[in-house]
């Protein structure tokens, strides 16, 4: 059957949907459920494509290197590892890539003349390799002659290479990309022109694409293609644009066409064609005109990095989610742990360590671990865990790293101190090729795409939501039963609305921050699974609007910190209806006794908390376990219009960096 399958993938008259379709079917009916999930995480993948990375491409009169660098600048927010550009100068196709930003490409080519006026360029968000230059985009083949720029990813890139690999072909990357370089010069040395042979190249790819190609044998044409994966085609005076987001063809028109799967655009100096990728009929496509303030692009719609990255959570966590989470089967599939699964069975206790809203995350997890996998967790700060000689036992003892970059020097500590004492290292990373991604033996990756706002929003909701899916895992290897399992799974699929809900009120909370920011003093509180999240709150309010903000467990408030509260210093109760619901409902007793004015985060329904608040901010209901991933998000909100009522740099707060390399 295996074999069956895999003559059907490199099988050349096989159209993509159809024949994903009748292998589905042929596993549905054939194989244990196991198989049915995978195919299912493909299916997903299939239909849903990363919409990181970013393309950029031009024809036409004008320098193709200013095009393509200014139109990358403007895509960086997608990807940011690294980046690439090839340009035909009339003689040969120019290639420049780099590891880093956008900024270090225009360096890189600074010198360069590039005189020519068709090129292609990408910026990268690795998903298949680390970033380097090597896996930077414009892939290319062997003899140099085809380039091309990807988004979306090529699932059966393994058998499609080593079928070229008996053919002869050497590659020299990592990525899945460079199959598709192989294998359209493979059809062009079989005689096909460049349009046909980029079709019959993708007829043989399962998975998502937006590609650009060009060659050196035929320079004056650039073919683009999508298949779930974003492109247009912007249409100025003389010069044609081709761009995986607006925000890159904006500056130079407004008139675009939007390519649909599984078209192909011939693009040349004298303007374009559209046709069918199976059956070259022509298609014949309106122009639509964008109406969007070009000023924005880079944010999209947004103000601010942080408050599109707070908008795009119900999609992040869709994107963590995908091809992991079975409801029905009350499962987590993590592939990145596979290797190590067995000792996983075995581990007797968990140190999580990480740093600053990751921390946050790590405490929220020992608490999921320990109620649900019935593990003891033990959470760590980096810069603390590295200097105090923690005990671990390489039998039993297992350390878990949370970060978002996965740079972070104190947590980096963390791993190489696991290693030292010879404990297994798991890693929760966002960014792909990290050095702790590198270093720790197996993990997870959030799949948030690239955060951008230096405070985190988007990558914090991810990583709870990736500890709540190893909660599931290895709960399920222990005394979690099916139906504890289903529950956990189908709460989890119902957040992304849930978080939707939240931020349609954004006006309201807009509103309420606006009459806070006169205040220069706030307390955060919550109790179990929130007091986190109320140490995190406090956190985006101090980091973004640099008010004093302190937060910690409402149980806390009597041995100490209530001799601080008046009418001048506002207090945020995170208080979903959870087992300690009443306990918080004492303590907001205690706060109201003293005249401290109330802000509370409640359940969607709750009347009597209305009565001892001033301001009430609701959320729906969920398991007690995944309340902190909507209980975040309002205080998300506050502090980003806080600070935006406080004229703010929001995204690049004073004194902070993204990333803590350093010590
Ligand atoms: C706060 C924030 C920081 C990071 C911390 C760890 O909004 O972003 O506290 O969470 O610096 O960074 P990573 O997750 O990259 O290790």
């Amino acid at each position: 059957m295996v074999f069956y399958i895999v003559n059907l993938i490199l099988s050349p008259h096989v159209e993509n949907t159809k024949f994903y379709l009748i292998i589905k079917i042929i596993f549905v009916s054939n194989f244990p459920s196991i198989f049915i999930h995978s195919l299912d995480i493909s299916l997903a993948l299939h239909y849903n494509a990363f919409i990181m990375c970013g393309i950029v491409g031009c024809i036409g009169t004008k320098k193709a290197k200013p095009i393509l660098l200014d139109g990358l600048r403007r895509l960086e927010y997608r990807g940011y590892d690294s980046a690439g550009l090839a340009v035909w100068d009339g003689q040969t196709v120019n290639l420049a890539k780099t590891k880093g930003r956008v900024a270090d490409l225009a360096e890189l080519v600074r010198e360069q003349a590039l005189a020519g006026t068709v090129g292609i360029a990408h910026t990268r968000w690795a998903t298949h390799g680390e970033p380097s230059a090597k896996n930077a985009h414009p892939q290319t083949d062997e003899d140099k002659n085809v380039f091309v720029v990807h988004n979306g990813i090529v699932e059966n890139y393994k058998p499609l290479k080593q079928k070229l690999e008996q053919l002869g072909h050497c590659f020299q990357s990592e990525t899945d990309t460079e199959v598709l370089a192989h294998l359209v010069e493979h059809f062009l040395k079989q005689g096909a022109d460049l349009e046909h042979a980029v079709k019959q190249a993708l007829r043989r790819v399962r998975g998502t694409y937006a590609v650009l190609v060009m060659a050196a044998s035929e320079p004056d044409t650039l073919i683009a293609a999508r298949f779930s994966s974003p492109l247009r085609i912007g249409m100025a005076d003389g010069q044609i644009i081709v761009a995986s987001d607006p925000s890159a063809i904006l500056s130079h028109t407004t008139q675009v066409i939007t390519l649909s799967d599984g078209e192909v655009a011939t693009i040349n100096r004298g303007g374009y064609t559209i046709t069918n990728i199976t059956n070259d009929e022509v298609i014949n496509k309106d122009v639509d005109a964008i109406e969007w303030d070009v000023s924005a692009i880079n944010k999209g719609a947004f103000e601010h990095f942080m408050l599109k990255e707070i908008f795009e959570q119900p999609e992040t966590l869709q994107n963590s989610f995908r091809g992991r989470l079975d409801p029905e089967s009350g499962l987590a599939v993590l592939g990145g742990l596979e290797s190590v699964a067995e000792q996983l069975r075995r581990i007797k206790r968990i140190h999580i360590v990480a740093c600053g809203t990751a921390y946050h995350a790590g405490l929220i997890g020992e608490y999921m671990l320990e109620e649900y996998a019935g593990i003891p967790v033990e959470v760590g700060i980096g810069s603390e865990f590295r200097y105090r000689n923690a005990v671990l036992d390489p039998e039993n003892d297992v350390v878990l790293v949370i970060s978002q970059s996965g740079e972070t020097a104190d947590t980096l500590a963390a791993v190489r101190e696991a290693k030292e004492k010879g404990v297994l290292s798991l890693g929760i990373v966002n960014v792909v090729g990290s050095t702790i991604a590198q270093e720790t033996k197996a993990g997870v990756y959030n799949h948030a795409g690239p955060e951008i706002g230096v405070a985190s929003t988007k990558v914090f909701v991810s990583q709870l939501a990736v500890l709540a899916l190893l909660t599931i895992f290895l709960g399920r290897q222990r005394q979690m039963s099916l139906v504890v399992g289903k529950r956990i799974a189908q709460a989890l699929a119902a957040l992304p609305e849930q978080i939707q809900a939240i931020l349609n009120q954004s006006e309201a909370i807009k509103k309420m921050a606006r009459a806070y920011s006169g205040y220069k003093d706030f307390f955060y509180l919550g109790r179990k699974y929130n007091f986190p999240i109320a140490i995190e709150g406090a956190l985006k309010l101090k980091e973004i609007t640099y008010r004093h903000a302190e937060g910690g467990p409402s149980g806390e408030l009597k041995h100490g910190p209530l001799a601080m509260i008046d009418e001048s210093f506002p207090t945020v109760f995170i208080c979903p209806q959870d087992s300690v619901y009443d306990k918080n409902v004492s303590n907001m007793e205690e706060v109201r006794a003293r005249h401290g004015r109330i802000i509370a985060v409640a359940t969607e329904g709750n009347g009597e908390v209305k009565s001892l608040a001033q301001d009430v901010i609701y959320i729906p209901k969920t398991l007690e376990m995944l309340t902190p991933i909507l209980s975040v998000v309002p205080l998300q909100l506050f502090a980003y219009h806080m600070a935006r009522e406080l004229g703010l740099d929001i995204d690049k707060p004073r004194n902070i960096a993204k990333s803590a390399t350093v010590e």
